[in-house]
């Protein structure tokens, strides 16, 4: 197989900043409540006049301008999304918005895992020698589809998105990766169409309907994190041939500071290697390991060489890590 680099990152979020003490006008809950038990003190949030699409190109054009690429060489779009403009697909109105012509683009749906489900998806292409430049992309606006009057989960969530350039390469910087799904505990975590029955002949009716907000079990979903991240990276780094010790920097799909720390203590890894900004975002789904990996690339903290250990966990339930050097 061919080598896979990672050459660029970039990132977009809205400019809309709503804090912890706004959210108390809305639903009973506190300052103290929600950093206490999230590490969450404040979320972006979309404007109604804003798009997804625009939000993806957005961090796009920062990836690709740091790979040094043009839009026109790219050949694939992954677009890693569970709140598309678009049902029938989103990833080639990103391709228009880009000017991205060469490329073939379409949407990846695994709900928080996206990006690291994109990762592995965009590997493959790589390695088999059919595509040179792909763009990942992992964007929500999960503000669209949360209950704002449920106060255990509206406090969680928030806009964003990120971007990566991953290209053919002669140094092969992606070691390695596990990917997971568990569908019957899908029942933890839903965005679900719920149809009603509309009749439309005698004998014939169909389920014209609309999606339901977001429903969560928390505790269920902290369980199964706590459990199945260190696992899958531990599974990972197997397959990379790494240790746990040689592992640089622990960058988790930002759900929870707690869910950070049980993980980290779990496999041994100190807190001063755990990339952490959920603090500024709340969960941003898709968008948040792109996202804190391009914060922390362009704040000097990630630099070329070191080791990475992502993982995304989330609905379907779905979970996954990859092992790669920036
Ligand atoms: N403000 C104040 N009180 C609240 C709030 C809030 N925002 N939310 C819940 N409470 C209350 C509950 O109503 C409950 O009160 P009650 O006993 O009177 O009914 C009490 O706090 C405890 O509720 P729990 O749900 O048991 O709270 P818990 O300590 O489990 O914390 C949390 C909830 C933070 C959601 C936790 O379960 C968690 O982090 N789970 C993981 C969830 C997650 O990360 N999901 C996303 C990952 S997957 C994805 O990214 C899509």
């Amino acid at each position: 197989g061919l080598g896979i680099a990672i050459n660029g990152c970039g990132s977009a979020t809205p400019s809309v900043s709503v804090s912890n003490e706004n959210l108390s006008a809305i639903v009973d809950t506190s300052d103290e409540w929600i950093a206490s038990r999230t590490g969450i003190r404040q979320r972006r949030l979309a404007p109604p006049d804003s798009s997804l699409t625009q939000l993806a190109a957005a961090a796009a054009d920062h990836a690709i301008a740091m790979a040094g690429i043009t839009a026109t060489e790219i050949d694939l779009i992954l677009l890693a999304t569970s709140t598309p403009d678009d049902l029938f697909g989103t990833a080639s109105r990103v391709q228009a918005e880009l000017g991205a012509t060469s490329a073939v683009a379409f949407d990846l749906t695994a709900a928080c895992s996206g990006f690291v489900f994109g990762m592995v998806t965009a590997a493959q292409f790589i390695r088999t020698g059919v595509y040179q430049n792909v763009l990942l992309i992992g964007a929500d606006v999960l503000s669209r589809w949360v209950d704002w009057t449920d106060r255990r989960t509206c406090v969680l969530f928030g806009d964003g998105a990120g971007a990566v350039v991953m290209q053919a390469s002669q140094l092969d910087r992606f070691l390695g990766f596990e990917l997971r799904s568990d569908g019957t505990l899908n029942h933890c975590l839903n965005l679900s169409y719920e149809g009603g029955s509309t009749p439309l002949l005698e004998n014939v009716a169909i389920a014209q309907g609309g999606f339901r907000p977001i429903t969560m079990n928390g505790q269920e979903v902290y369980r199964f994190a706590v459990k199945r991240v260190p696992d899958v990276i531990e599974k990972a780094l197997f397959r990379a041939n790494l240790t746990v010790a040689q592992v640089d920097w622990l960058l988790l799909h930002q759900a929870n500071q707690r869910i950070l720390d049980a993980v980290a203590t779990r496999l041994h890894i100190p807190a001063n290697k755990v990339i952490s900004n959920l603090a500024h975002y709340g969960n941003t789904s898709a968008a948040s390991i792109p996202l804190a990996l391009d914060e922390a690339v362009r704040q000097g903290q990630v630099k070329p060489g070191d080791t990475i250990a992502a993982s995304g966990f989330g609905a379907g339930l779905t979970w996954g890590a990859t092992i790669f050097q920036w």
